[in-house]
C-alpha cells in the first residue's frame, strides 16, 4: 500500500508494506528523520511527538498508512543546527535537558502547546475558558505528556515561559 505523507513540507510517498508500521518507525527508518525519539514505544514517554495538522501525537500510537495526505512536522522542521528555533535557544539558555534523549519530543510538545494557548485553548488546570493565565502549574500540566530521566522539569518550564512569554 501507498501512504503519501507530507513531512517537514515535503511530499513523500511510501510503499508500506506491514500495515502495523506506527507513524514513528516510518520517520525514522524510512524516511531517515532520526530526530523523533523512540523511549517506550507505548505511549507513556512523550519522547516520539510529532505535530500531525497541527496537533501533537505521540507517534508510536499511530500507524503510518492511516496519515494519508497528513502535513506531519518533525524536529527537523521546526530549527536546524545553524538556525534553531526560539524554542531550542531557549532550552539551551536554560539547561533544558541533560541527556537530550526526550529534548525534541519536548521541543515539539511545547511548539504545538504555545499554539493551542495562542488559539486560546482552556486552561488544563482549571478548566477556565479563555486565554490561560500561563502558570508553572499550566505549563507543567500541559507538558505533562512528556517525561524526562534527567528531571530537568524547572528548567523546561523557565525555557518555555520565557518564549510563552
Ligand atoms: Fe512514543 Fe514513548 S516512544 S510515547
Amino acid at each position: 500500500m501507498d501512504v503519501t505523507l507530507t513531512v517537514n513540507g515535503t511530499p513523500h510517498v511510501l510503499e508500506i508494506d506491514d500495515p502495523r508500521v506506527s507513524l514513528l518507525d516510518a520517520l525514522r527508518q524510512r524516511l531517515d528523520l532520526t530526530g523523533t525519539k523512540k523511549g517506550c514505544d507505548h505511549g507513556q514517554c512523550g519522547a516520539c511527538t510529532v505535530i500531525v495538522n497541527g496537533r501533537r501525537i505521540n507517534s508510536c500510537l499511530t500507524l503510518a498508512v492511516m496519515h494519508e495526505g497528513d502535513e506531519i512536522t518533525t524536529i527537523e522542521g521546526i530549527g536546524t543546527p545553524g538556525d534553531l528555533a526560539p524554542l531550542q535557544q531557549a532550552f539551551i539558555r536554560h539547561d533544558g535537558f541533560q541527556c537530550g534523549y526526550c529534548t525534541p519530543g519536548q521541543i515539539m510538545s511545547a511548539t504545538a502547546m504555545l499554539e493551542e494557548l495562542r488559539q486560546g485553548w482552556p486552561s488544563q488546570v482549571t478548566g477556565d475558558l479563555g486565554q490561560p493565565d500561563l502558570t508553572d502549574d499550566e505549563i507543567r500540566e500541559r507538558m505533562s505528556g512528556n517525561l524526562c530521566r534527567c528531571s530537568c522539569y524547572p528548567n523546561i518550564v523557565d525555557a518555555i515561559r520565557e518564549v510563552a512569554e
